[in-house]
C-alpha cells in the first residue's frame, strides 16, 4: 500500500505536532515565528548550531529531540537570494519530503516565515513534497519496513487563504505530472492501447471531451502509415482525442499530439534484449499528453486545447509489417518502412495530419520518446527541440527552464530533409546513424503542413532519469510541468 499524503496551511503562530520542522538561514539564528519555536527548547543557538556543525547550508538539518520526545528539525535555506527562482521552492519541497520521511513521523508542522515565501512560493514547496513523496510501488508486497501509511503535513504561513489557492492551482499540475508518470511506469502487460485509452476516458469526470477512435475508423482515415506498425500486435491500434473547451468557443485551439507505443519491441527489426524491458515507456509522449489534458482541466484552464494520442503495440509475428514495405499515410505521402524499429515517426506522421487538418490548431507540438540518437546527443539531462517557428521555440525554451524540464535546441533544414528521400516511395522511415534525432524531425515535419509546431524528443527525459529533489521514480512525468508553464505563461486570455 502506498502512502496517502495530506497537505493542509494554518497561521504561523501555534504549530505543534509530534515533528515541527523550521528553517534558518546561511550564517544566521532562526528569525520570525522559527525563532519563537527555537525558544521554546530553551537552548543556545550558537551553542547548538556548533555542535550539530550546522551553518544553515542548503540540505543542512539539525535534529533536536525535546523532553517529551517531540522533535524539531532545523533545516538550513541556504543563503537569503531576493532573485531566488520559483522552482528553487519545488526543490525544498522535494529536500523537505526526503528528511520528513526519514524520521517516520506521520504529523508534521512546518513553520516558513521569510520574505520570498510568496503563496506562489508556497504552492511550489507543497507541489515539492508531493512529488518527491510519489511512489510506484503497486506491485510490491507490503514490508515492515516500509513508510509510515498516512503523512499530515501542515504548512505554517503567513496568509494560509492566499496558500491554498496557490497549492490548489500548482496541485492540478502536479495532478498531470502524477498521471503521466502512473502511465510510464505501468508495464504493457496491463497497459495496451485500448487500457490506455479507457484510462485517458477518465479525463471526462474532469470536463474533457474524449473520442477514441478503433482501428475501422482509422483506416476510413487513411492512416495507412500509423495501422501498419500495429499490424504485428494482438491488440488493437487506438487514437485517442482529447478536447478541453476551457477558452471563447471558435478559438483556435493549441494542439498537443503524443508517441503512445506501449511497447516497442522493435518488430520485425527486433532490438536487442538488453533493457528492452524499458521499451514499456515508449509511450511517454502520450502520457505527457495525458497528463497535460488532466492538469489543465483540473484547473480549468481558461484556453481550448486539444490531446491526440497515438496508440499502437510495435510487435513481431506473421502479420507484422516488413522492412520494405511502403504503406500511404493519411496525407498520401508514401512510406517506405527501412527499419519496422523506426516505428514512432510512422504513428506521428498520421497522428499530426489529422491534427492539423482536422482542427487547424494554433500550433502543434507533439512529444515522442523518438531516437536513441537524441540521448547520446543530449544524455539525460535536456530533451530536443526541434521547430519551425522561432518564437514558439523561444517560448518552449523559456518554459522549460521556469518549469526546471529542460530543452535543448536542435537544427532543421534543407540539406536534413533531403535524407529522407526513398528509392521506391516519397520518403523512407530510416536513414541511418548520422544525424539519427534530426533525420527522424524532418520526418516528422513532412506531416505538419507549415502550421507552427515544435516536436520534442523526449527519449532520454521521459524515463531512466537519475533521481532528484523532485523525483524518486523511473519516470519523472517529463513534459507536463513544461507544457503546463507554456500554456499558462503566453497563451491564457
Ligand atoms: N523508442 C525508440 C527510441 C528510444 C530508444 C527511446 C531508447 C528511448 C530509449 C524508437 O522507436 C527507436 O527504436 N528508434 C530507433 C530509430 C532507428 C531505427 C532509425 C533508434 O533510435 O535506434
Ligand atoms: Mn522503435
Ligand atoms: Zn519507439
Amino acid at each position: 500500500m502506498s502512502q496517502t499524503l495530506q497537505i493542509r496551511t494554518a497561521a504561523q503562530s501555534g504549530a505543534s505536532a509530534p515533528l515541527t520542522v523550521i528553517y534558518a538561514a546561511e550564517g544566521e539564528a532562526p528569525a520570525g515565528a522559527a525563532a519563537t519555536i527555537w525558544a521554546a527548547t530553551g537552548l543556545d543557538w550558537p551553542q547548538a548550531a556548533g555542535a550539530g556543525a550546522f551553518k544553515g547550508r542548503q540540505g543542512q538539518a539539525l535534529d533536536i529531540i525535546g523532553q517529551h520526545g517531540a522533535r524539531l528539525l532545523v533545516l538550513g535555506s541556504g543563503k537569503p537570494q531576493d532573485d531566488a527562482p520559483l522552482n528553487s521552492w519545488t526543490d525544498r519541497g522535494g529536500s523537505l519530503l526526503a528528511k520528513i520521511a526519514a524520521t517516520r513521523v506521520e504529523t508534521v508542522s512546518i513553520v516558513i516565515d521569510e520574505d520570498g515565501a510568496t503563496p506562489a512560493a508556497i504552492g511550489e514547496l507543497a507541489a515539492g513534497l508531493r512529488l518527491r513523496q510519489y511512489r510506484f510501488d503497486k506491485y510490491k508486497s507490503a514490508r515492515a519496513e516500509d513508510a509510515p501509511g498516512n503523512l499530515v503535513i501542515t504548512l505554517h504561513v503567513a496568509d494560509p487563504a492566499a496558500a491554498d489557492l496557490a497549492i490548489a492551482d500548482r496541485g492540478a499540475t502536479v495532478d498531470g505530472t502524477l498521471l503521466a508518470r502512473d502511465l510510464v511506469n505501468e508495464p504493457a502487460n496491463v497497459l495496451g492501447p485500448v487500457e490506455f485509452a479507457a484510462r485517458a476516458a477518465e479525463l471526462g469526470k474532469l470536463g474533457v471531451e474524449i473520442e477514441i477512435l478503433e482501428p475501422e475508423a482509422l483506416e476510413k482515415l487513411g492512416m495507412g502509415s500509423l495501422l501498419c506498425v500495429a499490424k504485428g500486435s494482438d491488440r488493437p491500434a487506438r487514437l485517442v482525442v482529447m478536447h478541453w473547451k476551457g477558452g471563447k468557443p471558435g478559438d483556435a485551439p493549441l494542439a498537443f499530439v503524443g508517441k503512445g507505443v506501449v511497447f516497442d519491441t522493435g518488430g520485425i527489426s527486433i532490438k536487442p534484449a538488453a533493457s528492452m524491458e524499458d521499451m514499456k515507456g515508449d509511450m511517454g509522449g502520450a502520457a505527457a499528453v495525458t497528463g497535460l489534458m488532466c492538469a489543465l482541466a483540473t484547473r480549468k484552464a481558461p484556453v481550448n486545447v486539444v490531446g491526440v494520442i497515438g496508440l499502437v503495440e510495435n510487435m513481431p509475428s506473421g502479420t507484422a509489417v516488413r522492412p520494405g514495405d511502403i504503406v500511404k499515410a493519411m496525407s498520401g505521402i508514401t512510406i517506405e518502412v527501412i527499419n519496422t524499429d523506426a516505428e514512432g515517426r510512422l504513428v506521428l506522421a498520421d497522428a499530426l495530419w489529422y491534427t492539423q487538418d482536422r482542427f487547424k490548431p494554433k500550433f502543434m507540438i507533439n512529444l515522442a520518446t523518438l531516437t536513441g540518437a537524441i540521448i547520446v546527443a543530449l544524455g539525460h539531462e535536456h530533451a530536443g527541440l526541434f521547430s519551425n517557428n522561432d518564437e514558439l521555440a523561444t517560448r518552449l525554451l523559456a518554459a522549460g527552464l521556469n518549469a526546471n524540464e529542460k530543452l535543448w535546441r536542435m537544427p532543421l533544414s534543407a540539406v536534413y530533409d533531403k535524407m529522407i528521400e526513398s528509392k521506391f516511395a516519397d520518403i523512407r522511415n530510416s536513414v541511418g546513424r548520422p544525424a539519427g534525432s534530426i533525420t527522424a524531425a524532418q520526418f516528422l515535419q513532412r506531416f505538419v503542413n507549415d502550421v507552427p509546431w515544435a516536436h520534442l524528443d523526449i527519449a532520454g527525459t521521459a524515463f531512466g532519469v537519475s533521481a532528484s529533489e523532485v523525483n524518486a521514480s523511473w519516470a519523472p512525468g517529463f513534459g507536463v510541468a513544461l507544457l503546463d508553464r507554456l500554456v499558462r505563461d503566453s497563451y491564457q486570455g
